[in-house]
């Protein structure tokens, strides 16, 4: 069958034309594209990588004014994702609590040596300047975007609140306190006892865990209490494996070293 030539098809030229020039030139944008847009995540990874150290850092500034070593914020931040992940909280979520619990105390970073470091009782005015690091804290860390801040702020702010409603700042009670909240306030009671301080040396495990047990439902939330005691053996190896190992605060980051 003839066809007739202004039936004939019309070859697409621009389509079907090599082009090894064009083609090089296009290769080299994608090439340019791809390392722009690595540069550009390992920029946001460096810059988020400096906002947690400095953060963190200035929780250690707090926790060194009563705690010479820091370790305690270090032990902090693992038990506190034990204590998540036994929970049943997702690997993310407690990974976040790893990283906001050590900054609980950062509002001590406000508080005069002259209370801070005081070595008796405080009397109740003294008492009263000290009660205010939860909100100190939570100014600090401010009303960030940033989800792990916004946690961070939520453990400073409420990890003195008691579960039976007469914990500060703001007398809040059962579950009104946030969940961050209610189990860093059990795992810094925990690791608080039994390590030294200056004004007495730490209690056994045993008797910081009846410590513990008799706060259940007082000043702890009686569910995560229990969840705590189940497991106690896997946290006090966790606790002693870190203390063995002393990691840097910058584990906290990436996780223990295995
Ligand atoms: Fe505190
Ligand atoms: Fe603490």
């Amino acid at each position: 069958m003839n066809i007739a030539p202004e039936h004939a098809p019309v070859e697409d030229t621009e389509s079907n034309c090599f082009d090894p020039k064009a083609f090089g030139q296009m290769m080299r944008l994608v090439t340019d594209l791809r390392r722009l847009y690595q540069e550009r995540n390992e920029a946001l990874q460096e810059v988020s990588r400096a906002h947690h150290e400095a953060l963190f850092r200035l929780a250690l500034a707090a926790e060194t004014r009563d705690d010479e070593t820091g370790v305690h914020i270090v032990r902090m931040g693992f038990l506190a994702e034990a204590l998540a992940r036994e929970v049943g909280l997702g690997s993310d979520e407690a990974a976040m609590l790893r990283q906001a619990a050590p900054l609980h105390d950062v509002g001590k970073i406000g508080i005069p040596d002259g209370v801070l470091k005081k070595p008796g009782p405080l009397l109740a005015e003294e008492r009263a300047v000290m009660d205010q690091h939860p909100q100190l804290g939570a100014g600090i860390l401010g009303q960030s975007r940033i989800p792990l801040f916004r946690m961070a702020a939520d453990v400073a702010l409420t990890h003195h609140e008691r579960w039976d409603g007469t914990g500060y700042p703001h007398r809040l009670s059962g579950e009104g306190i946030p969940l961050s909240g209610r189990l860093v306030a059990i795992v810094d009671f925990f690791d608080a006892l039994t390590m030294d301080r200056c004004y007495r040396k730490a209690f056994s495990d045993e008797t910081a865990l009846g410590m513990l047990r008799e706060q259940r439902g007082r000043a702890f939330d009686p569910r995560l209490v229990d969840v705590f005691l189940g497991a106690t053996p896997r946290f006090i190896e966790l606790r002693d494996r870190i203390n063995t190992v002393q990691p840097r605060f910058t584990a906290l980051q990436e996780g223990l070293p295995a």
